[in-house]
């Protein structure tokens, strides 16, 4: 710190510590928080509980009556609690410098940012970091992007969101862990502790919040915002395992949801918020409303009008109102009109107050501001590397017939066609808002770096015309093929042809739900049109969800999951194209045949007519057009090597101890060392609620050499073994349960036990 700073920090806590809590070493958090809470106002409180955008960025639709000037003028009367949005230290300072200097108490703001997949410098998106189930690179990942933000003067994130999600149309998969709650909870404990760390008061951590509470992933028909209606077994058993894991982690903020969760706005949920989530799971921390769910409740048909949303929201447990502008305008006159307790004010400016005192904003409100920490940290060499290893992780092969795959390292002749192969922003995914535009290594860059190869390039056809925003529609080519001749030619004189196609980074994410998951515009004539030429195709996919790639799938010998990788993908794909890195990647969302199947997923229940009984009969559960299989199954990959899995072994010892432990040997079969990903699945054959088909209980990853052999032991205990009934109560049936340990969720390795 320099002499002038060190100054200017003196001056500024000792105001601070005069003003808000006196004598600030000596007391607890709590007396703290008692002796501010006594000398704020009504308003005051209120102001803690308001959380504006930005005044230049937005990532949602600005309120109608929303004028700058005035919530400047709110900041500066200490209205304003929280900001999102803002990034970058000169940025933050002056706002703190507001709420620190000029407001009566000097109480400072916390700063919110959708911290995602990483921040200037970008993860893989959440999905992808998911395929790589590797839970210690994922928190590191979280780590780094809490490294970054925070030398950015950032201490708060949105993120991880742990909805669970069967469907993939909904744009929002990307921002998850997939569609499986025993994977989702533990990435989501990976990620709230890489955000928050052990110390969320070290400059270096930043406070994650869990979102969004609960049941935004099930949305009707895939569509964005719709209704939710699912029944207890599906909330307590899917939807909410992944938010309890994160009050496990410690988690300090939840953020509520647009939807409504069976009649109720998520918003509005005392059930959820009050009785689930602060009285049940003991939350101590604070929620924040999603951007203008509060005001929302209005459309929704739950709130007569705009004072009726805040009594509500307020009522049922939201603490902080993102962007409605109704907590700062309507719960104060709701206190003196005695339509809401002023103990829920009180409690709700408290929770985020403790925060505050929890980042230890109050011993220091510029602890996030120190320039040169911003110079050096963002962008790092070291970050650049964890971003790379994670980004080779992600990546899941998919098919590998007449091993085409890894490339020879020279004197070929590579053709790479398709508008993504040499996009250089498309690769960072949807949540980039921090990093720089065309700051990804694209798949053309990465290919180029190998130099035993002639590397020719052909666009084919554009993807995309026109701007390609965060905030607005995309328009996709669906016409302009005059740029497939070109490729066409190029694709007749190469010895292997990459093709990169798939989604535009903006064509997944939120508001962006899609009837069709095929190839999108023009994508699918022009593989077909190379194909023509020559079948010898390497197809590299880029996108932020399951698609449906029947013809390929059946056509193309080879297929790589590239997802969006973020600013190493490039790189990424280049190692395992050639074969540096041996791809392990798992697919953590099941891939459809087509659109009419969904929602599809692995850990479905059985009907009572699973299969015909006479064959030939239309009677039994199944389409008369479509397959009832997908195209690939949740847990899937394939690797350069192969692996072969002895039959399991049970050890059941219930009675005396509660627990089962199932050991399987795994050996690599094939001629490169490989890492595989062990899946332990389980079948409850019959219970006083039906349990799915299969559930994952159990995961771990192992690289063997060539011909290596290793054991793996899982242990089961009731919290595998059990599940809620529709009363909510956690059971463990006696019974017969079936156990599957392999590589995917498809796995015939099966044995037995009775509990
Ligand atoms: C999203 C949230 C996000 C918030 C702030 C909303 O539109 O649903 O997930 O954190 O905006 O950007």
């Amino acid at each position: 710190m320099t002499i002038a700073k060190r100054i200017f920090f003196t001056s500024i806590s000792f105001f601070v510590f005069n003003s808000c809590a006196s004598d600030s070493n000596e007391q607890s958090v709590d007396d703290r928080l008692d002796t501010l809470l006594s000398k704020m106002t009504l308003e005051e409180k209120i102001g803690q509980m308001n959380q504006y955008s930005s005044f230049w960025d937005v990532t949602g639709p600005a309120p109608k009556e929303g004028s700058t000037a005035k919530q400047f003028e709110q900041l500066k009367n200490g209205l304003v609690g929280s900001m999102l949005n803002v990034n970058g230290v000169e940025n933050v300072r002056k706002l703190q410098q507001i709420a620190v200097e000029e407001t009566r108490l000097g109480i400072p703001l916390i700063f919110g940012f959708d911290v995602i997949h990483g921040f200037k410098t970008i993860s893989p998106i959440p999905l992808a970091e998911a395929a790589s189930w590797d839970l210690e690179a994922i928190e590191l990942s979280a780590k780094n992007a809490a490294l970054e933000a925070s030398a950015a003067g950032i201490n708060w994130t949105f993120a991880p969101m742990v909805d669970i999600s069967r469907d993939a149309r909904w744009g929002r998969v990307m921002e998850g862990a997939g569609e499986d709650p025993y994977l989702g909870s533990k990435i989501a404990h990976a990620r709230v502790k890489g955000f928050q760390g052990d110390d969320l008061s070290a400059p270096t951590t930043i406070a994650a919040c869990a979102k969004h509470f609960a049941g935004y992933g099930f949305p009707e028909a895939g569509k964005e915002y719709n209704t939710v209606d699912i029944g207890a077994p599906t909330l307590h058993n899917m939807v909410m395992p992944p938010f309890k894991a994160t009050i496990d982690a410690g988690v300090r903020t939840f953020m509520n949801s647009f939807s409504q969760l069976n009649g109720v706005p998520a918003t509005g949920s005392k059930y959820l918020q009050r009785t689930l989530l602060k009285e049940k799971w003991n939350f101590d921390g604070f929620i924040v409303s999603d951007w203008g769910s509060i005001s929302e409740m209005v459309a929704h048909g739950y709130a007569k009008g705009d004072n009726h949303a805040a009594e509500l929201a307020i009522n049922a447990g939201s603490d902080m109102d993102m962007e409605s502008h109704l907590y700062v305008n309507e719960l104060a006159s709701l206190v003196k009109e005695g339509k809401v307790d002023p103990a829920l004010i009180n409690d709700a400016a408290r929770r985020i107050l403790k925060v505050k005192f929890e980042l230890g904003l109050f011993d220091d409100p510029y602890k996030y501001c120190d320039e040169a920490r911003e110079a050096s940290v963002i962008g790092s060499q070291s970050n650049l590397s964890e971003v790379l290893d994670l980004a080779k992780k992600s990546i899941v092969l998919l098919k590998n017939e007449n091993n085409v795959l890894p490339l020879a390292k020279k004197g070929q002749k590579i053709a790479v066609i398709g508008a993504l192969a040499s996009d250089k922003t498309s690769p960072l995914g949807n949540w980039r808002l921090a990093a720089d535009i065309n700051s990804a290594v694209s798949l053309l860059e990465g290919l180029k770096a190998y130099s035993g190869n002639t590397i020719t390039y052909a666009k084919g056809a554009d993807l995309t015309t026109g701007k390609t925003e965060f905030v607005s529609d995309l328009t996709i080519n669906t016409t302009d093929t005059s740029g497939f001749k070109e490729a066409i030619t190029l694709a007749k004189k190469s010895d292997v042809v990459i093709m990169a196609l798939g989604e535009h980074a903006m064509q997944s994410g939120e508001g962006r739900s899609r009837a069709y998951l095929g190839l999108p515009g023009v994508q699918q004539e022009l593989l077909e049109a190379v194909f023509a030429v020559n079948k010898n195709i390497v197809l590299v996919l880029s996108n932020g969800r399951p698609l449906t790639i029947p013809w390929a799938a059946q056509n193309i010998p080879t297929i790589l999951e590239g997802w969006h990788l973020g600013t190493q993908s490039g790189n990424a794909l280049a190692q395992v194209l050639y074969g540096d890195y041996n791809p392990s990647g798992k697919l953590p969302m099941t891939f459809p045949r087509s659109v009419g199947q969904l929602p599809l997923y692995y850990n479905y229940k059985n009907t009572g007519r699973p299969s015909p009984v006479n064959p030939g009969e239309v009677f039994w559960t199944h389409y008369i057009d479509q397959k009832n299989t997908p195209q690939y199954p949740f847990g899937f990959g394939l690797s350069y090597t192969t692996f072969g899995f002895s039959k399991p072994i049970v050890n059941n010892t219930y009675n005396q101890n509660k627990q089962v432990t199932v050991s399987v040997k795994v050996t690599n079969t094939g001629k490169r060392e490989g890492k595989e990903t062990v899946q332990l699945y389980l079948r409850d054959i019959y219970a006083s609620v039906i349990r799915p088909m299969r559930e994952l209980k159990g995961f771990e990853q192992v690289v063997l050499t060539p011909g290596q052999t290793k054991e793996i032991i899982f242990t089961l205990t009731e919290q595998e073994l059990g599940f809620f009934n529709n009363q909510q109560k956690w059971l463990v049936e006696k019974g017969d349960f079936e156990v599957y340990v392999g590589e995917d969720s498809q796995t015939i390795n099966q044995v037995n036990f009775k509990l």
